[in-house]
């Protein structure tokens, strides 16, 4: 062991990485079962990207009119382009309701109707009766839903004495013979290495949207925990899938809410026409995100963008009641000013899709446990790993995730990775010792990223990275722009070897967190492109010009993607789940989507 690192040992009966709103979830549900915890996060857990979340929540309360879990259901399944897991989607859609009056009693200060119900909000593609009418289903606390989100579940984790490792960074999984006995994470604050050892590992890490140039995440969502899971040999499932919302504010991307359309909100094009009729003459400008997304692409391809530069589209809410904006959004009404100069009272925000949600992620059960397929082509399950949120793959939003369905996402799995958690582990069951070798080989490779001196720097390799993603696996894709894309990124990948940490130190040393965040979004890109490049058909988010049809007959099935030692891949796939698993509904049949 190399004697410059002092090496902390824990024991918990659960580990969880992150603190978002499914890490956190995960952390309060577990502590309240009794079970040893450590919730371990690279920022402090209100800082965690959940805390942008805009819109809210949905569940079929029927708190604005009539609803049905069965609708929303119907409404996920056709708005992942019948990729999602359907018995994942029963599970969520059901569960909804109960999940969301917990957060309530939690704590969470919901915006309120006259009559002191949830007040709740229309969102792209949420319908009632199987498709019929337009639902108000996405449950908000003005537009700040995932800020009070945050803070109520980490205040009642604190109340119920979860314990948090702040600002400690995840480095790698402890695996031994395929099953995952712990992790090595480093304190940040005082270079120390942290090695913890427990019954399973629940990765809460997010997504990975900063493998884009231009996104509506935070620098912090590196996807760390599906990079982990890459080098422990695991796959990533569905990469190719990935969201890109409407309306970013043009030129520093940050997210203007779906809700600002739910609210009455509308786009035009230079002719002040409101395109949105056109290519969704039902759902209009709430259609899902991967059609207005591309709707607005071809307004910009064909010329009718707004300014100078004809790239861009215009957001009009200045129709709206003052009164609107003031209790339901004010937050995009800041973020508009800050940011883009307007006042939304008088004049339309400048939007375009930018980069929002990772359908892809760790492959997982509805148990949330994470899965792999083994040489023999058996999908089985990866002890001791679990993993939720925007970096999992449950699969319930498959191709496509239709907005406030991500913060529900995050609740219901969140919850259930405790219960499976509380169900298979007793607490403080005994734990046998961890193998040294694998430490040994964590803190070698460590040493060898803090001193490495090849001349590239972490935010050039970085760099160039996002630009080629932007540029080749944007929101319409063909082989040509992807096979440029790998060859780019295939040299991009392989210049990691020469990057230059130039901050040798162990205390705060961020250039070395985003060097390793680095290593980690470099994989999760390769797998992305790979895949996108694999799929012959255009199905919800994955939009390929050159085989502009969806395909069932070939392409009902999740893609499976590896990172080989040497950056190569290996792409396979596995059957999407199409039984519901419960009594109440049946299946949702396949039909070509009528917007
Ligand atoms: O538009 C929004 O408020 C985003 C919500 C979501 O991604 O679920």
């Amino acid at each position: 062991m190399n004697k410059e690192y002092e090496l902390v040992d824990h024991t918990y009966d659960v580990v969880v990485v992150g603190a978002g709103g499914a890490g956190l979830r995960a952390t309060l549900g577990l502590v309240e079962a009794g079970l040893s915890t450590a919730c371990i996060t690279k920022v402090f857990p209100t800082r965690s990207h959940t805390v942008a979340a805009q819109g809210g929540i949905s569940a079929a309360l029927g708190n604005m009119g009539e609803d049905d879990w069965r609708w929303h259901m119907y409404d996920t399944v056709k708005g992942s382009d019948w990729l999602g897991d359907q018995d994942a989607i029963a599970f969520m859609c059901k569960e909804a309701t109960s999940a969301v009056l917990e957060l309530e009693r939690y704590g969470i200060p919901f915006s309120r109707t006259t009559d002191g119900k949830i007040y709740q909000r229309a969102f792209g593609g949420m319908t009632t009766h199987f498709g019929e009418g337009i639902a108000q289903r996405t449950c908000a606390a003005a537009d700040r839903t995932g800020h009070a989100m945050l803070h109520t579940l980490y205040q009642q984790s604190i109340k119920n004495r979860a314990e948090f490792f702040i600002e400690f960074f995840a480095l790698e999984l402890i695996m031994e013979q395929g099953r995952c006995r712990g992790l090595i994470a480093l304190e940040m604050a005082t270079g120390k290495l942290h090695r913890f050892r427990t019954h399973k590992v629940i990765l809460a890490t997010g997504g990975h949207g900063r493998t884009y140039f231009s996104c509506t995440a935070a620098h912090t969502c590196t996807g760390d925990g599906s990079g982990m899971a890459l080098r422990a040999g695991l796959p990533l499932q569905d990469m190719e899938f990935v969201q890109f919302h409407p309306t970013g504010i043009y030129g520093v991307g940050c997210l203007i809410t779906e809700g600002a359309r739910g609210e009455g909100g509308y786009l035009t094009n230079s002719d002040g026409e409101r395109f949105m009729e056109k290519y969704a003459p039902n759902t209009k400008d709430l259609a899902s995100r991967d059609v207005v997304s591309r709707s607005i692409t071809i307004e910009i391809l064909e010329g009718r963008g707004i300014g100078e530069n004809k790239d861009k589209m215009n957001l009009n809410l200045q129709h709206l009641d003052p009164k609107v904006i003031d209790e339901r959004l004010p937050g995009i009404a800041e973020t508009a000013r800050i940011f883009a100069g307007v006042d939304v009272t008088k004049e339309p925000i400048p939007i375009i899709p930018t980069v929002h949600y990772n359908m892809g992620g760790i492959p997982t059960n509805v148990d949330t446990e994470a899965i792999t397929k083994n040489q023999e082509g058996n999908i089985e399950v990866v002890a001791g790993l679990m993993a939720v949120g925007e970096g999992a793959s449950v699969s319930v939003h498959g191709a496509n995730r239709l907005g406030s369905n991500s913060l529900l996402d995050l609740v219901i799995f969140g919850r259930a990775a405790a219960r499976q958690c509380a169900d298979t582990i007793s607490a403080n069951q005994k734990h046998s010792n961890l193998p040294a070798e694998a430490s040994e080989r964590i803190i070698a490779k460590f040493d060898k990223i803090r001193f490495a001196d090849g001349g590239k720097p972490t935010a050039e390799i970085r760099n160039e990275m996002q630009l080629i993603m932007q540029n080749h696996a944007g929101v319409f894709r063909t082989e040509k722009t992807l096979k440029k894309g790998i060859e780019k990124l295939a040299t991009t990948l392989e210049s990691f070897n020469a990057v230059s940490v130039s901050d040798k130190g162990l205390i705060w040393n961020t250039d070395l967190i985003e060097t390793f965040e680095l290593e980690n979004l470099l994989g999760q890109a390769m797998i992305t492109m790979q895949c996108a490049l694999k799929r012959e058909e255009t199905r919800g988010a994955h939009a390929r010009d050159d085989f502009p049809e969806r395909d069932d007959e070939n392409w009902l099935k999740h893609s499976l993607g590896w990172l080989n030692d040497d950056n190569t891949t290996r792409i396979d796939s596995q059957p999407v789940k199409l039984d519901t698993r419960t009594d109440e509904i049946e299946s949702i049949p396949l039909k070509t989507r009528v917007y």
